[in-house]
């Protein structure tokens, strides 16, 4: 009988990260300076990130070392397993097998802990006493003050006000690991204090946040900003999950048809699935599935431009799907997913037709995390569920056409501090939001001339 979870030991755990860029079909296009908008050198970004990762940010070589203490704080919770949802199969009355590699067993219940680790220790190795950072659900927050305490640094997240509402168990997760958590948009940066002047009741959103975060980090001599998506490191840092789920597919012989991930700013999407490019670049039929919410369309609504990463144009523009840096996302519960541009790594793979990408409203979503929920047990991160809901509709189309697919989805992370969304679910109280195609166009007005 065939094992429902799927277990690497530790010494089979990688010990190297995939890097994807010598692999890329083409160049990626350079980041810019956001004040001279010319090609961006690694001194322009010392202020904001240690030289380990800007090295990183921009390496061309294909496997990079994973240094021994990050692996061994990794062993407090990876390998991650990766299971067989037989169950959910059974209530799908689908033949295709589902399997899904679960992150949501790392301590702050995420994949996201993979890069906060790796980016604590570069930057205390650099001699980096303090990290800020912005957040939307918690759950980068909370990975970053769990990877700062590890390495004794202090850490201050800018966490989006409306899920600082929503949310109020993550901020205390947050604070329980050591961080300072603070509403954004707030008072303490002119960032924010700008935005509060236009709109006392903004409800925030991540792109203000990372405003808020990269102004406060480029204040002070002993600080330095830390982002959990978008960036080429970050996604690095992230391959572990992919490099794994490959090692353990191949253990039970199976060869995954479909990969599957939620994208917010892209990191889980492209940590799991980057490391499979190799071998679809070389012809292998294994379709990329990236899922995201209507209400914040990035891939499947915005175009493919050059545009700041943040709303005040501090941070570097970059280029990748966008819906415009002043783009407000209505305050859905997969705050994860609020970002209004994405990895510029997965958006050149998108644009040359090697990802594909879908949209779902949060109802039909939510529906699908229930039915996980309700066979396989655990309660999804509403971002995951997004992923989940993908993997079902695939495996009934695989029922409707008799096929054995194998669909692969990467569970990013539990929902156990996302109860107040399910609370809304079960009362009927979600809204579903299509972003109006007019207030798309507008927000994208205002990309940058390069
Ligand atoms: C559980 C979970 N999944 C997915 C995401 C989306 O981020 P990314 O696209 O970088 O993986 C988030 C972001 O906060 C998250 O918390």
């Amino acid at each position: 009988m065939e094992e429902r979870k799927i277990y690497l030991s530790e010494a089979e755990m990688p010990r190297q990260w995939y890097n994807i860029q010598p692999d890329l079909p083409k160049p990626l296009p350079p980041p810019l300076h956001p004040g001279t908008k010319q090609p961006l050198g690694p001194q322009d970004l010392a202020p904001i990130f240690p030289m380990g990762l800007i090295e990183q940010e921009v390496s061309q070589q294909r496997w990079i070392d994973i240094p021994e203490e990050v692996l061994s704080i990794y062993k407090l919770w990876r390998p991650t397993p990766l299971c067989r949802a037989k169950r959910l199969e059974e209530a799908l009355k689908t033949p295709a097998r589902i399997y899904y590699k679960n992150e949501s067993v790392s301590p702050a219940g995420s994949h996201k802990p993979n890069t906060a680790v790796a980016q604590a220790y570069y930057n205390k190795k650099e001699g980096v006493k303090r990290l800020t950072t912005e957040t939307g659900a918690g759950q980068w927050g909370s990975a970053l003050a769990f990877g700062c305490n590890l390495f004794g640094m202090e850490c201050r997240v800018y966490m989006v006000k409306v899920s600082y509402q929503q949310k109020p168990y993550r901020r205390m997760l947050m604070e329980t690991w050591g961080a300072a958590v603070t509403p954004s948009p707030s008072d303490k940066t002119e960032a924010g204090k700008k935005i509060l002047a236009k709109d006392p009741n903004s409800p925030g959103s991540l792109g203000i946040a990372i405003s808020e975060a990269v102004e406060d980090a480029v204040k002070r001599e002993d600080s330095r900003y830390s982002l959990g998506s978008v960036l080429n490191h970050v996604i690095l840092h992230q391959t572990i999950v992919g490099l794994e789920t490959k090692a353990q597919l191949k253990k039970i012989g199976a060869d995954p048809d479909i990969l599957i991930g939620c994208v917010g700013g892209g990191s889980n999407f492209s940590g799991f699935s980057f490391p499979f490019f190799p071998e679809k670049k070389e012809g292998k039929k294994i379709r990329f599935i990236a899922v995201e919410p209507t209400a914040c369309p990035t891939l499947t609504k915005g175009l493919y431009r050059y545009d700041y990463g943040d709303t005040a144009q501090i941070a570097p523009i970059v280029k990748m799907y966008t819906l415009g840096h002043n783009f407000i996302p209505p305050g859905i519960h997969a705050g994860g997913l609020r970002y209004h541009g994405a990895a510029p790594l997965l958006c050149l793979l998108y644009d040359e037709g090697f990802v594909e990408a879908v949209a779902y409203h949060q109802n039909p979503v939510f529906e699908a995390a229930m039915l996980f929920a309700c066979t396989e047990g655990t309660i999804p991160a509403p971002e995951t569920a997004h992923a989940i809901k993908a993997a079902i509709d695939e495996a009934i189309k695989c029922k409707e056409r008799k096929e054995e697919k194998v669909i692969v989805f990467n569970f990013s992370g539990h929902g156990h501090f996302d109860l107040s969304a399910y609370d809304s679910f079960l009362s009927k109280k979600l809204e579903d939001f299509e972003y109006p195609e007019e207030k798309i166009k507008e927000a994208l007005k205002d990309l940058p001339q390069v």
